[in-house]
């Protein structure tokens, strides 16, 4: 791990994980409470997903939207193409990327959060997505095949993982030759010093967690992925005041990345 790269061994891993999960929780129980981060319909257009995609979709995995960007321009989802989410929460991507691959294809969510999979799971049976199924696991260790997929997706989940080389391997190895990784995801300009790296609640908001923008790309390369686009995502912005103050104060930003293997 580079000295740019958050250590895992700065936070305690047990007790992120502890956070991470009752952080989302929340977000798939009570979506309208007050988080760092906003969520939701109106934070989904503005990000960039067209409102016609939103309205075939669950409103109630819209409100519990906890995503960062917008990707699936990059991703370029393709009709009978498999797709996986990463930390797939209460199931918004899972049901956009299912617009696009059609019932042809195959959209596969990973979350470690037994109530955001419980949400998604109860409203892809109602809307009857036939074509999408979730799995609980690690984005880190899914237990999915090799080369199982076209496209690997995830948005602002990658940030929340101690161990961010070990998810783009895990990503990599999933990818069938071709295919796509397409994420939105929390970087820095500077690297966060340890006050904010030790802190397990930052951490969990999608703050403390961010590795360094250059960093995160280099560790994308060094998983065998070849990075194609890099963009930033400026309409993305933390709500709370502790949150805004880490924002101005270390470049906190949210950023769209494709990378391709090739
Ligand atoms: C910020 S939310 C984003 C959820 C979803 N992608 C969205 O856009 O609404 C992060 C999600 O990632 C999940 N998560 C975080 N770390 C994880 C890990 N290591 N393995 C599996 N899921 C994880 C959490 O449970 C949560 O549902």
């Amino acid at each position: 791990m580079t000295a740019t790269t958050p250590s895992p061994k700065r936070v305690d891993v047990a007790t992120l994980e502890e956070k991470v999960k009752a952080m989302y929780r929340d977000v798939a129980l009570h979506p309208h409470g007050q988080f760092h981060f906003e969520m939701g319909r109106a934070l989904a257009e503005r990000l960039g997903y067209a409102p016609a995609d939103l309205d075939a979709i669950p409103a109630q995995a819209i409100d519990s939207f906890a995503g960062v960007g917008y990707y699936f321009d990059l991703a370029a989802l393709a009709p009978g193409e498999t797709a996986v989410d990463l930390g797939s929460g209460s199931g918004m991507d899972t049901f956009v990327a299912a617009l696009m691959v059609g019932r042809g294809g195959r959209v596969i969510g990973v979350d470690m959060t037994d109530e955001q999979l419980a949400k998604a799971e109860r409203l892809r049976t109602a809307a009857g997505f036939e074509h999408v199924e979730y799995r609980k696991g690690y984005i880190e260790s899914t237990g999915l095949a090799d080369a199982s997929c076209n496209a690997v997706i995830s948005n602002g989940v990658v940030n929340l993982a101690p161990e961010k080389d070990k998810v783009f391997r895990e990503a990599a190895r999933l990818l069938a030759r071709g295919g796509r990784l397409a994420l939105s995801d929390i970087v820095t300009e500077v690297q966060l010093p340890e006050g904010i790296t030790c802190n397990a609640t930052l951490w969990a908001a999608c703050i403390g967690g961010a590795m360094q923008g250059d960093a995160y790309v280099a560790a994308i390369e060094a998983a065998g992925l070849r990075v194609r686009r890099v963009k930033d995502n400026p309409a993305y912005r933390f709500i709370s005041d502790s949150a805004r103050g880490a924002t101005k104060k270390y470049g906190v930003k949210s950023v769209s990345i494709l990378a391709v293997k090739e």
